[in-house]
């Protein structure tokens, strides 16, 4: 890490002037690190507010309350088989109670936080910008508005409106690219239009930023590892295992849009080597299943390149979903009929009333579960783990746009999507990945990144060294060094 000492001074400054701490990478993984005076001031905050004191709920961890909460062991959801069709043990862990209602503002985080302490970033006359499917823009415009910088979000016109309503609320400067979605080229177009033209803006670019994937992989793979030991000590699970064996940690899914998320799956492998990771996406845009294309509606996905941070040799499955499956279980899970359906099946009524917790995403993963739980044929001591990113509270609006264009929503569409997609989910687009597929997903990128994004062959090779992932990830000591070592400058701890 490299120190430029004038712009450290502006930010400490900055930082100081407007009461701004920095919490670790260690405290967002464990939280009971967090200094009391902390706590006491986030007693009277909310969730959402903007006050820096916030930056210390980037975490998995808060408890499930719109203000004043402190932390608690994580918020986490099990699908039971009556729901899911499958023995095996699907566990979500919930993205809705982080400020902004999604998991990104994690990311974004990582992105920007090892430049600010290390003064490649002047919050004092720097832009900050988000190149972003939604939720990214929303949380790196989040953290800036707690550091007082002028945040540019870039997301494509498609994407639904309450996340434009939002960033235009909170002060960001919003660019609508064309297109849906898996349009990214479109955003990465933008980014070199701003680089010639605005020298005072630094992208923040989470598709090749390995902050975003650093992020996930202790905070995210921490939170897992610590819901995990969780159900495989607690004694009501202990009775129920038939077998009388151990829970085995056998699966993480996550839906890919920047592949940051999934690099929690790089922290599970070093904890439990025969973890599957599987890697979901849109059918309607199958980029790792088949290098594919196109437009679709699973929002936050899918993007019709492999990012610079995919670590594509720690990616066993890749298993596509279709976007009307989503859609139709996003019905199924909100509207009164499907969850009136839901409950007649003995769904139980606490669970059916948390399903508004996953965002479209959230069932992609879910569905991409089910279908590696039947695919390796997992029974009860098996659990497989998804994030569930974000909520229904940023998708109100498309389920009135369905309701308009396709009509009310029965007791007879709740049978049909609870069969052909939960109970009924196959394990068809799917694929198991070998070396060589790794090897061909890692070559793909050549075409993005080198070719069009001005990176090395160089570069290129050393992203199939494992060693190169290991000492990625080991990065954040060292950034967690910096960052107490910014807080004592501000003297803000003291
Ligand atoms: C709703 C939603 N789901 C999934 C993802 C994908 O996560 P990642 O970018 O970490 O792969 C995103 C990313 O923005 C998202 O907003």
């Amino acid at each position: 890490m490299t120190i430029n000492a004038t712009v450290l001074k502006n930010t400490v400054a900055r930082c100081r002037e407007r009461g701004v701490i920095i919490p670790t990478f260690a405290q967002m993984r464990d939280p009971s690190r967090v200094p009391q005076k902390i706590k006491d001031r986030l007693k009277g905050v909310g969730l959402w507010d903007i006050d820096p004191v916030n930056l210390f709920r980037i975490t998995w961890k808060n408890e499930p309350v719109e203000r004043g909460g402190l932390y608690n062991d994580g918020n986490w959801i099990e699908f039971p088989s009556s729901l899911t069709g499958v023995p095996a043990r699907i566990v979500g862990i919930v993205g809705k109670w982080f400020p902004t209602g999604a998991h990104k503002v994690g990311a974004a985080f990582g992105c920007i936080v090892p430049r600010l302490v290390s003064g490649a970033f002047d919050v004092t006359t720097q832009k900050a910008v988000w190149p972003s499917t939604g939720n990214y823009c929303r949380g790196g415009a989040f953290d800036c508005a707690l550091l007082g910088c002028h945040a540019v979000g870039i997301l494509p016109e498609e994407m639904s409106r309450e996340r434009f309503d939002w960033l235009r609320r909170i002060g960001a400067e919003v660019i609508a690219t064309p297109g849906c979605e898996s349009n990214v080229k479109e955003i990465y177009d933008k980014c070199w239009e701003i680089r010639r033209t605005r020298p005072d803006c630094v992208i923040f670019n989470q598709f090749e930023e390995f902050g975003n994937a650093v992020w996930h992989y202790h905070v995210t793979g921490g939170i897992i590892e610590g819901v995990f030991n969780r159900l495989a000590g607690g004694k009501t699970q202990v009775a129920k295992i038939s077998k009388g064996q151990n829970l085995r940690l056998s699966g993480f899914v996550s839906a890919t849009g920047s592949a940051g998320t999934i690099a929690a799956g790089d922290y599970l492998r070093t904890i439990s080597p025969h973890v599957r990771v599987v890697a979901t996406e849109a059918l309607q845009c199958p980029t790792l299943l088949q290098c594919g294309f196109g437009g679709h509606r699973i929002e936050g996905i899918g993007d019709k390149h492999i990012p610079w941070i995919h670590n594509v040799r720690n990616t066993d499955v890749v298993a596509a979903v279709d976007d009307e499956a989503c859609i139709a279980l996003m019905r199924l899970f909100n509207e009164p009929a499907g969850q009136t359906f839901l409950t007649a099946e003995g769904i139980a009524e606490p669970l059916v009333g948390q399903l508004p917790t996953l965002g479209i995403s959230c069932i992609c993963n879910l569905m991409a579960a089910i279908k590696t739980a039947r695919m390796f044929e997992m029974d009860a001591r098996d659990v497989i783990f998804i994030p569930l990113t974000d909520s229904m509270e940023l998708y109100g609006s498309r389920i009135e746009e369905y309701r308009k264009s396709q009509g009310a929503y029965t007791a007879t569409h709740a049978a049909r999507h609870y069969e052909r997609y939960l109970l009924g989910a196959a394990v068809e687009h799917m694929r198991e990945l070998t070396y060589f597929d790794r090897k061909a997903l890692h070559n793909f990128k050549y075409f993005t990144w080198v070719e069009q994004q001005q990176r090395s062959v160089e570069d290129l090779r050393r992203l199939w060294d494992p060693d190169f992932w290991t000492e990625t990830f080991a990065q954040v000591s060292e950034w967690d060094h910096r960052i107490e070592q910014f807080n004592e400058a501000t003297g803000l701890l003291k």
